[in-house]
């Protein structure tokens, strides 16, 4: 079969600067490389709930048993109402793709995720990124901005794992009158008052227009619940895309959802434990002198900027029974090359040690 030239062009050239992506299972080894941050992926789920869902929510998939899903989450998270979409990346396609139009500004963080970034090119809305983090620079970005303005940040950056000074932000963004979006995928389950997320933490969900949850990463399962108004809520319902033109998630799926939340919800002494964890890592990371992100989370980051030794170190730490990834450009910037290590509850502090001792 005949593949066109330039797509086998950019094959080659990743082949040649060592970025190529390839999938491999190394569930069998030590996991310090998935998001299931308290093993909830592993908790088995047996339920006689419909496996299919048979159509979009807007034609024969809506049930009654997904409506209260989304309204126990929406109280229990404290927004008005929730949507829930397929995943968490189909979520950030149809809140953007949909609600930024001709004539607004979004504002996004730089190390914003890539859903995020697409559902943004999707619309026709004036875009900016300010630098990670900063405040200043966010300032300068909002001083430009027309329309209706966006802030969009993440909670957790899911590369790095360092937190948004959020609070600084919505006092910053309300200022000029903006609407607030914060993606918590990696927080939602771990951060706040039974795992709340960072705006539950900080008090801010009054000033927040869109949050969301994702429940791929500390829940264990997949999908992704948007919080927002009930306005909001019917906004997205007619207008977003990747939640009408989508078969809806079956009973049985938004059932999974359910399990995981309410165990996940429960987990105040793993949640301690995955911070003395990420605790005990970071300080013998420290002791050891090595490239470490910002991070006081569950995402950690050992940078080594030449490829060829960390593909090195990958392929030893793997042959040692550990099970790691390594992150290379264009997922994060040039010199940023590094072994993502997620950090959890379930890690035990020797093995912690026993993978630092490589270093
Ligand atoms: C910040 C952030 N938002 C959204 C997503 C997408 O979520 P999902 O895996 O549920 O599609 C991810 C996961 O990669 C993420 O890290």
């Amino acid at each position: 079969m005949k593949f066109p030239l330039n797509l086998q062009a950019k094959i080659d050239k990743r082949l040649k600067d060592g970025s190529y992506r390839t999938m491999i299972d190394l569930d069998h080894l030590i996991d310090f490389y998935s998001n299931d941050y308290f093993g909830a992926a592993k908790v088995k789920y047996h339920s006689d709930l419909a496996h299919g869902s048979t159509g979009s929510r807007l034609i024969s998939g809506n049930s009654n048993y997904v409506e209260d899903l989304e309204k126990d989450l929406a109280a229990f998270f404290n927004y008005e109402s929730g949507l829930l979409f397929n995943s968490g990346l189909d979520a950030n396609y149809g809140i953007f793709s949909s609600i930024l139009e001709r004539g607004d500004t979004v504002i996004f963080d730089s190390l914003i995720h890539a859903s995020i970034r697409d559902g943004v090119r999707m619309s026709f809305a004036k875009s900016y990124n300010f630098k990670h983090n900063d405040l200043q620079s966010l300032a300068s970005k909002l001083k430009l901005a027309k329309g209706n303005i966006y802030v969009v940040v993440e909670s957790i950056y899911s590369m790095d794992g360092d937190i948004s000074p959020l609070a600084e932000i919505v006092k910053l963004a309300k200022e000029y009158g903006a609407y607030i979006i914060v993606d918590e995928a990696h927080s939602g389950g771990v951060i706040g008052n039974e795992g709340r997320g960072l705006s539950h933490e900080f008090d801010l969900d009054e000033d927040i227009f869109i949050k969301l949850i994702t429940f791929s990463k500390a829940y264990g399962a997949f999908g992704a619940v948007v919080l927002c108004s009930h306005q909001m809520r019917e906004y997205l319902i007619n207008f977003s895309k990747p939640f009408i033109y989508t078969t809806a998630i079956s009973d049985f799926t938004a059932g999974r959802i359910r399990q995981v939340f309410e165990l996940v919800k429960g987990m105040n002494k793993e949640r301690k434990t995955l911070r003395e964890n990420i605790n005990y890592f970071r300080s013998l990371a420290q002791g050891k002198s090595l490239q470490i992100t910002n991070s006081s989370t569950s995402i950690q980051a050992i940078i080594i900027p030449d490829i060829k030794l960390l593909v090195d170190k990958i392929n030893e730490l793997i042959e040692a029974g550990f099970a790691v990834r390594g992150i290379a450009p264009p997922t994060v910037p040039i010199g940023q090359e590094r072994i993502r290590i997620c950090i959890h509850a379930h890690n035990t502090k020797a093995e912690i040690k026993s993978l630092l001792d490589h270093f």
